[in-house]
């Protein structure tokens, strides 16, 4: 699909949002204090279902209709262009900020150590998978040599990239319990060149409760993963949602945390959790730990719902913030049957451009140090 495709795709999106808008604007004033105050107190406040019980008729935020095949606007998409000259027109992101230029990275004539990024939230179904297989992507389409490991024991990541993980003998689990037992064994190529996979299932799960009798069990993925680093130039791990030990064992090995955030709702709710949980983490077990960024997901810029949250994730993060933000597309969906990348299953779609935006930001980022 090329830019005039997008703009046709564009054109039904804003069709089905002025009919949208009138669904919304009723309900506007009496939903947003409320969740904002409820978005902000962090973990405490809002756990009374009943207190928000009237937000659950709203159609913003949750108005998702699968299938209406848009696409993000245009004004959007266009933020996303890699484009220095569009971008040096100064131009404001979707958080509001000035938009800066991620130039495109120049290729590597050699390969490591590895940064190994945490893709990490609590709360589920906030598009931690779904970034890392594509950020994973289009870091590879980049040049960068990239392994993921998925760390939920759903297997998602591994179902996303096209691999049974009922089928698989061997699994991280084997790579984390079993003394000599050689990533090489447990490797996955991807059909993304340049992108491997340490693929999970079930057997995940008896870990966590193994892994409590070990010495040092904080830090077994970290060992796991220690002969790999000069071999990738990102490692990508997948979190389950959960604060566990699994997830511990994902901080102390990572030098840095991709946090997704879900514009919706109850974005906030819980990331004071998390975020103690990497301060101790990096106060106990792993010092060189840092929070890269806050990545906003499932952005609907039509929305005046998706633009407040987002505004309000600004607030509270301020430059953790990453500039790239994510769109909601039903795209995403489909890629996870399809088991590929959005890079490859739509090259051209918005939700391309967008990680691979992901990518040149968090590469400039990294670069940045
Ligand atoms: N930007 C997006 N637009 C629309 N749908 C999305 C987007 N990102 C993810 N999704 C869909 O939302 C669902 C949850 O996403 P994903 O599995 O990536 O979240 P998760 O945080 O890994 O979930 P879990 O906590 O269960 O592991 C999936 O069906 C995915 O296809
Ligand atoms: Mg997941």
């Amino acid at each position: 699909m090329g830019p005039s495709g997008l703009e046709a795709v564009g054109s039904v999106a804003v069709r089905t949002f002025a009919t949208h808008q009138n669904m919304t604007t009723a309900h506007q004033s009496q939903s947003m204090d409320g969740h904002h105050v409820n978005a902000m107190a962090g973990d405490q406040r809002g756990t009374d279902p009943a207190r928000f019980a009237a937000y659950d008729d709203l159609p913003d935020g949750h108005f998702y209709d699968p299938d209406a095949e848009y696409e993000p606007d245009p004004e959007y998409a266009a933020t996303l262009a890699p484009d220095a000259a569009r971008q040096r027109r100064e131009r404001i992101g979707p958080t509001g900020r000035p938009l800066p230029y991620f130039p495109i990275p120049g290729p590597l004539t050699d390969h490591g150590p590895a940064k190994i990024i945490a893709m990490c939230n609590q709360k589920g179904g906030v598009g931690k998978t779904t970034s890392t297989i594509n950020l994973g992507a289009a870091l590879a389409e980049y040049g960068r040599r990239v392994l993921l490991v998925d760390f939920d024991p759903q297997g998602a990541l591994s179902v996303g990239l096209g691999v049974n993980p009922m089928e698989l003998d061997l699994t991280v689990y084997n790579l984390l319990m079993e003394r000599g037992m050689s990533a090489d064994e447990v490797l996955l190529k991807t059909a993304v060149p340049n992108m491997d996979l340490l693929p999970s299932n079930i057997d995940l799960s008896a870990a966590e409760v193994q892994l409590v009798s070990e010495v040092a069990r904080e830090s077994t993925l970290q060992r796991a993963l220690k002969p790999l680093m000069a071999d990738y130039d990102y490692i990508v791990i997948d979190c389950q949602p959960s604060l566990g030990l699994l997830t511990v064992n994902a901080l102390t090995a990572a030098h840095k945390v991709i946090v997704p955030l879900e514009c919706e709702f109850f974005a906030l709710r819980g990331v004071a959790l998390l975020t103690e949980t990497i301060e101790k983490v990096q106060e106990r077990l792993n010092p060189e730990l840092e929070l890269d960024g806050i990545l906003a997901t499932m952005y609907d810029s039509r929305t005046v719902h998706s633009r407040e949250v987002l505004a309000r994730v600004v607030e509270a993060f301020d430059d953790h913030v990453y500039h790239t933000v994510i769109g909601r597309t039903v795209r995403f969906p489909e890629t996870t049957v399809a088991g590929e990348p959005i890079t490859t299953y739509a090259s051209n779609s918005v939700g391309a451009a967008a990680y691979r935006q992901l990518a040149r930001e968090v590469l400039a980022r990294c670069h940045a140090e």
